[in-house]
């Protein structure tokens, strides 16, 4: 098997590095943050993430994962140099490749001649050719393989991945990546650097443009009295449409979507092309935003300052410890602004917020709604759907539920005298 370098140890680096030693390849993955790097070797795992935490014990007990600090520690005799350092949203809406160059640079003598540079993170299209021409090495070959890893899933995701894509110029350096992957079983495809960068941010874009349109359909359902759960269903079992991605939720949020989007248009729009699709896509989420807020603030009336409400979720998704542009964040922000007192309770959440200074956050789903006018469920959490609801009744001091997610039962909150609030039902 290779030996393999992984630059970064987020999300990402973590999971590529624990997933190849899990493949049997010889990982090193680096970091800059020395305590980082302490804490993983002794096998603690900074974030949720499912199996990961097995995963890097499994890779240190065997020997195929190790930690350290610095990339040249982890270059200096490694095969496979994988790039899984943040690649941030800039002021403009493009992607940051500050990081992405540092580490290009810092790698870039001690890289054994032959060696294959791969950048993992998700980079603007072209990049492939920024890190190349930082490396300056004309015996290291760049190649872009890029992730398509779903929080909560990240490493089933890698595993048994739908595809794996390669971009490359050099079909030699593609062939050596591709053998990483000999025992997962999916189909490889190899083109050009440039394709596969914006295969990426296409599939992403793709999936929120998705999303924004289902998100749209639960408003239209809302309007002409139809049901989306139903119109989802219908529209689903179209193969050419899928039934995936199409629950309606306060909009999209995550550390890829948003940023990737944007991303996207801005680089369309530096190469000439005004992508107002894309743009609508965006509009549509914030607008989601709103109107989710706006379903609290109704109920609440005309003076809403003072009023409590309690909130189930606040990361962005279900699985996942994340806040990272939450809309669960988004729409209490908005909620929070008109003065309503919020508790809010999220089981991989343990403390405050820094986005949302007001809101308490507490560490019972049943202390948050306590003395509450509303329940509004903004993450999709399955806990949620099991509470006991008489108890709830005689907790709460109103009985409105504003359900983000269309994750609870409507007919037996009604029955038990809630009005409920869904999103296009
Ligand atoms: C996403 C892409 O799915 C993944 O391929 C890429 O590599 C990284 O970005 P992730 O950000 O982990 O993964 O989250 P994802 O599961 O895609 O959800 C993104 C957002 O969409 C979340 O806020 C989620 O709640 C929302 N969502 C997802 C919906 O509102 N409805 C759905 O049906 C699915």
């Amino acid at each position: 098997m290779a030996k393999i370098a992984v630059i970064g140890t987020g999300y990402v680096g973590l999971t590529t590095g624990a997933c190849f030693a899990h493949l049997g390849h010889e990982v090193i993955c680096a970091d800059i943050d020395a305590d980082k790097v302490a804490m993983l070797q002794r096998g603690e795992i900074p974030i949720v993430e499912r199996d990961l935490d097995r995963f890097v014990k499994e890779g240190l007990s065997s020997g195929n994962l190790s930690f350290v600090v610095g990339a040249i520690e982890a270059s200096k005799a490694s095969e496979f140099h994988y790039l899984c350092v943040p690649t941030p949203q800039g002021e403009d809406g493009a992607a940051d490749l500050s990081y992405l160059e540092r580490a290009a640079a810092e790698i870039a003598e001690c890289l054994p001649t032959g060696s294959v540079v791969v950048n993992k993170s998700t980079v603007p299209v072209g990049s492939t050719g920024i890190v190349a021409r930082v490396l300056g090495r004309s015996d290291v070959a760049v190649v872009s393989n890029p992730e398509f890893l779903r929080e909560g899933t990240a490493l089933d995701d890698f595993l048994n991945p739908d595809r794996v894509v390669i971009g490359c110029s050099n079909q030699e350096a593609a062939i050596r990546v591709a053998a990483l992957y000999s025992k997962v079983r999916a189909p490889i495809m190899v083109t050009d650097p440039i394709s596969a960068e914006t295969i990426k941010y296409a599939s992403n874009a793709f999936l929120a443009s998705k999303l924004s349109f289902v998100n749209a359909i639960a408003n239209v359902c809302e309007a002409v009295g139809a049901d989306v759960n139903d119109v989802v269903l219908g529209m689903g079992y179209d193969k050419r449409i899928g039934k995936e991605f199409l629950h309606p939720g306060p909009g999209w949020g995550g550390s890829c979507f948003p940023k990737d989007t944007i991303a996207l248009a801005k680089i369309a729009e530096d190469h000439g092309y005004e992508f107002t699709f894309l743009n609508e896509v965006l509009r549509v989420n914030e607008e989601q935003f709103e109107r989710t807020a706006q379903k609290v603030l109704d109920v609440l009336g005309h003076d809403p300052a003072g009023r409590r409400i309690g909130c189930w979720g606040l990361t962005f998704k279900a699985g996942t410890d994340d806040l990272r542009q939450s809309p669960a964040i988004e729409v209490l922000k908005r909620v929070s602004a008109a003065g309503v007192q919020i508790k809010a309770y999220d089981p991989a959440v343990k403390g405050p917020v820094a986005e949302l200074p007001d809101v308490e956050v507490v560490s019972d789903a049943y202390e948050a709604i306590e003395g509450a006018e509303v329940l509004v469920v903004l993450t999709e959490w399955d806990e949620f759907r099991w509470m006991d609801f008489d108890r709830v009744a005689e907790l709460m001091e109103g009985r409105n539920i504003v359900d983000g997610r269309n994750l609870l039962e409507r007919t037996q909150l009604i029955r038990r005298g809630f009005t409920y609030r869904g999103l296009g039902r």
